[in-house]
């Protein structure tokens, strides 16, 4: 009989349902576009670079079907241990995690023929050398598609943050929440011209955005991928002993905007690249 004629979801095994539902709705809209991008033909040879917690790694895997070999790569262990949880949960067998950074591959020229990263390339420390990286492992003809968040990421926030810091005279607070914009979210300009110096000439581009809908400013900062990913981000770049004065009048500003509009609406637009090497 066929294997997957012989699956079962048990439901009431917790091993399965811990992986099951898991994808944070944040890289799902990035990820939506990547696969409507990717070519996707037999028995391919694809890195997945920044997979985090296996996204979009294993679903690629899925879509592509056994005769090919998904490659997942990223330095954080904890998150490429659950991987390994739902390779053997699902019973995957074309996919391999291999813990390290981007910077350094430790893969042969010209082995893929595709590269994709979702919302991962904008988060290393150093794009200029994973940009070198991916065309020494790409095989000319290969196909690169990666997505992540422009710089006016949440601009209706960001503008109000800013304004408060302004109130409260924290003008040097300023620059280094513009800086870490820059440093996590670049200009499509300065993308290009990094992807150019890396010999990627044959480039296609694909703009989109989605919303996120909160009550108020007091459910947006309480919203866990907010408290797990951007406030200790934010809190870096503040002093320490203003915290409590900052976010309060943040917080009342939002809150005083939302119940105005009826909602805090955040846009987030995003690129998808479609490179052929
Ligand atoms: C926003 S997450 C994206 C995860 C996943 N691709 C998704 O769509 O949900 C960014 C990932 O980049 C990884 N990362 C950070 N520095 C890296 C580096 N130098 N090389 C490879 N990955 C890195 C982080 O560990 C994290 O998993």
């Amino acid at each position: 009989m066929k294997n997957y004629l012989k699956s079962k979801f048990d439901a009431s095994n917790k091993t399965v349902v811990s992986v099951v539902d898991e994808l944070p709705l944040w890289s799902a809209p990035f990820g939506q576009t990547l696969f409507e991008t990717v070519n996707l033909r037999p028995s391919m040879k694809v890195l997945d670079i920044a997979c985090g917690t296996g996204f979009p790694l294993i679903e690629l895997a899925g879509r592509l079907g056994s005769s090919s070999l998904v490659y997942g790569i990223d330095p954080w262990k904890t998150a490429t241990d659950r991987i390994k949880l739902k390779l053997k949960t699902y019973g995957i067998r074309n996919v391999k995690v291999i813990n390290c950074i981007a910077e350094k591959l430790p893969f042969k020229n010209n082995y893929f023929d595709l590269i994709v990263s979702n919302n991962g390339i904008n988060n290393v420390p150093d794009i200029k050398s994973v940009l070198s990286q991916c065309r020494r492992v790409i095989k000319p003809g290969g196909q690169f598609v990666f997505t992540f968040n422009l710089p006016k990421t949440m601009s209706e926030f960001y503008d109000i943050f800013k304004d408060v810091l302004g109130e409260l005279r924290l003008i040097k607070e300023i620059h280094k929440l513009e800086e870490h914009i820059y440093d996590k979210r670049k200009p499509v300009s300065v993308m290009d011209k990094m992807l150019a110096e890396a010999d990627f000439l044959n480039v296609k581009k694909v703009r989109n955005s989605f919303s996120m809908r909160y009550l108020n400013g007091t459910a947006f900062f309480n919203h866990y991928p907010v408290k797990l990913h951007f406030l200790p981000e934010w809190k870096k770049i503040l002093p320490g002993n203003r915290l409590e004065e900052i976010f309060n009048n943040l917080e009342n500003r939002l809150n005083k905007i939302s119940e105005e509009k009826g909602e805090l609406q955040l846009t987030i637009p995003y690129i998808c690249y479609n490179i052929k090497a």
